[in-house]
């Protein structure tokens, strides 16, 4: 009588862990709770078997009762805790306040507009001042007052993309050289970062990319400022060890012109990185960053200024170029393909 009614019992608690899943609310739970504890419930039914024991197992069967029903209260508070749970959540229309929260994804700068903001600090350190100008350009700011009239053989030099007959997509920052000085009276001393535009497209070549121009235009302006200013500027662009060469170079819109060189930074200037040849420098050691010169009298005479009593230089910089060789960047279409993995490490 004693083996049946504990084992009796301990299918009670079985069943009650069985079916406390299946209430799915807290209704639910309460018919169950009825039915497993209630007055007139099963545990109570087995409480009947109980008094009609002798005294040599009522102790036993007493003990095992209560501990059956302190269990089954515990399962059946449990489930309830879990109901309440998750009806909280749905009031919050299913957002749980528990679970940790989704990281923002946070971008980065791309190196075009890092090299570009480094750039421009340290010319404006120098004494340059920041001007911008349209994209859309027409001939005579882009060519014209920049000594390249009509039929002038340079302008063969720069693939332009045109808009209408005399509407074109800059093909330089050099046009700002002639909205500035339009502008202002000398002395000037600006830079004008931005996109310029040409029909070129190969592995070295996008059709569209950045410059930023310097024009620099007062009294006694002479080659060795040009030449010191650019050193300066190179040196606290790349480091105080680089080697700057000036070659002697054409612009129709400076005389005399150069391009600057800079010791190659990929491989210190040496041509080759152990033993394999240079990819950046194709050997040479040098790496042309910009062109430059002293602005030519007929470009004074465009703008109004007196070519007398005024001289000054110009400069044009290729951003691009500057930020493969300062962030070790070996192919120029990166720059252009906006792979995240590739952008992400500029962060
Ligand atoms: N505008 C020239 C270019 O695009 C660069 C340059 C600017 C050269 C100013 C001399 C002076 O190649």
């Amino acid at each position: 009588m004693l083996k049946s009614f504990l084992e009796g019992l301990d299918g009670l608690t079985l069943e009650c862990n069985a079916r406390r899943g299946q209430a799915c609310s807290l209704k639910d739970l309460e018919a169950l709770r009825v039915d497993l504890l209630g007055r007139k419930g099963k545990l109570a039914a087995a409480m009947g078997a109980l008094a009609k024991m002798g005294p040599e197992d009522k102790p036993a069967a007493g003990k095992k009762a209560n501990e059956v029903k302190a269990a089954l209260t515990a399962m059946l508070e449990a489930r309830q805790a879990d109901l309440e749970n998750a009806a909280a959540g749905d009031s919050l229309g299913g957002f749980d306040p528990s679970l940790p929260g989704r990281r923002p994804a946070v971008g980065s700068l791309h190196p075009i507009t890092l090299a570009m903001q480094e750039i421009c600090e340290v010319l404006t350190g120098l004494g340059f001042e920041v001007v911008s100008g349209p994209e859309v350009e027409n001939d005579w700011h882009n060519f014209e007052a920049l000594n390249m009239p009509p039929d002038h053989p340079a302008r063969d030099m720069q693939d332009t993309l045109y808009i209408s007959d005399r509407v074109l997509l800059r093909t330089h920052t050099s046009p700002l050289q002639v909205r500035t000085m339009l502008s202002r009276k000398p002395p000037v001393a600006v830079i004008a970062p931005g996109k310029v535009y040409r029909r070129d497209s190969d592995l070295t070549h996008t059709p569209m990319f950045h410059q930023i121009e310097g024009l620099l235009v007062d009294k006694h302006v002479s080659m060795g400022d040009l030449r010191g200013t650019l050193t300066a500027f190179v040196r606290q662009l790349f480091g105080e060890k680089t080697d700057v060469r000036f070659r002697p170079s054409f612009f129709p819109f400076t005389e005399p012109s150069a391009e600057v060189d800079i010791s190659c930074c990929m491989c210190g200037g040496a041509g080759h990185i152990s033993g394999e040849p240079c990819r950046v420098c194709k050997r040479t050691g040098w790496v042309e960053i910009l062109g430059c010169g002293m602005v030519d009298p007929n470009v004074y005479r465009a703008v109004g200024y007196d070519p007398e009593s005024v001289t000054g230089f110009a400069f044009g910089l290729g951003v691009e170029r500057v930020a493969m060789l300062k962030y070790g960047i070996g192919d120029l279409r990166m720059l252009f393909e906006n792979d995240v993995r590739f952008l992400e490490q500029f962060s």
